[in-house]
């Protein structure tokens, strides 16, 4: 089996605590976020879509449009089938690292609990992708649980310095029987 496809099993669970413990969350994050609604959105790490359904919402309202990378063959095909009635919304399968997208192509990156699941020395060099497809002035959305897998906020706003991106804005989100929650805004800076 594939380590990076997840089991039926996996997609079934997955699915069930989406749309229902973890969505309307997910909703008021997402239309919390600054955004016009008319940008180009890349969804880094979408996974079953949940979140990307929210995304796609807001941006169907003002003329955006948004692109659900994933990795995995298996999440795309369930992201695809969360997200059928949007038509806002185009799919990549791949690794940003090596799929040569063209540079600041987008106005926003959205992550949603992706960067704590990737090895610590993978991170530089996806972050480094990333900022490369955002246009100057471009913000990076950042939401991700704390001290998993060595992440902290700290090394992030490090590596996102060293790509030019600032942090804007950052909060720590306590729920119930939940991981303490990093969010942060970062906006890359011109030149
Ligand atoms: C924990 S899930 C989060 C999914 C979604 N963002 C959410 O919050 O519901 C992590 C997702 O990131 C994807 N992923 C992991 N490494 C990736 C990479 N290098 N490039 C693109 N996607 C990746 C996985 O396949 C998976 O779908």
């Amino acid at each position: 089996m594939d380590p990076l496809e997840p089991s039926p099993v996996e997609v079934c669970l997955t699915l069930l605590l989406q749309k229902t413990v973890a969505n309307p969350y997910y909703k008021r994050y997402i239309n919390g976020l600054e955004l016009q609604g008319n940008e180009r959105i890349l969804d880094f790490g979408t996974g079953a879509g949940v979140c990307a359904r929210h995304l796609a919402a807001r941006l169907r309202k003002a003329g955006g449009h948004l692109t659900c990378l994933d990795i995995s063959r298996v999440w795309q095909a369930v992201s695809r089938k969360t997200l059928k009635h949007y038509h806002n919304v185009d799919y990549l399968l791949g690794d940003i690292t090596t799929l040569n997208l063209p540079a600041a192509s987008f106005d926003a990156v959205f992550i949603h609990a992706v960067l704590h699941d990737l090895d610590v020395s993978a991170r530089p060099e996806i972050l480094r992708h990333l900022a490369r497809i955002l246009v100057d002035g471009g913000k990076m959305f950042v939401c991700e649980p704390l001290g998993v897998k060595g992440f902290s906020p700290d090394d992030l706003r490090g590596l996102m310095r060293q790509n030019g991106l600032e942090e804007i804005d950052a909060r720590i989100i306590r729920r119930a029987l939940m991981a303490p929650t990093y969010q942060g805004v970062f906006r890359k800076k011109a030149g």
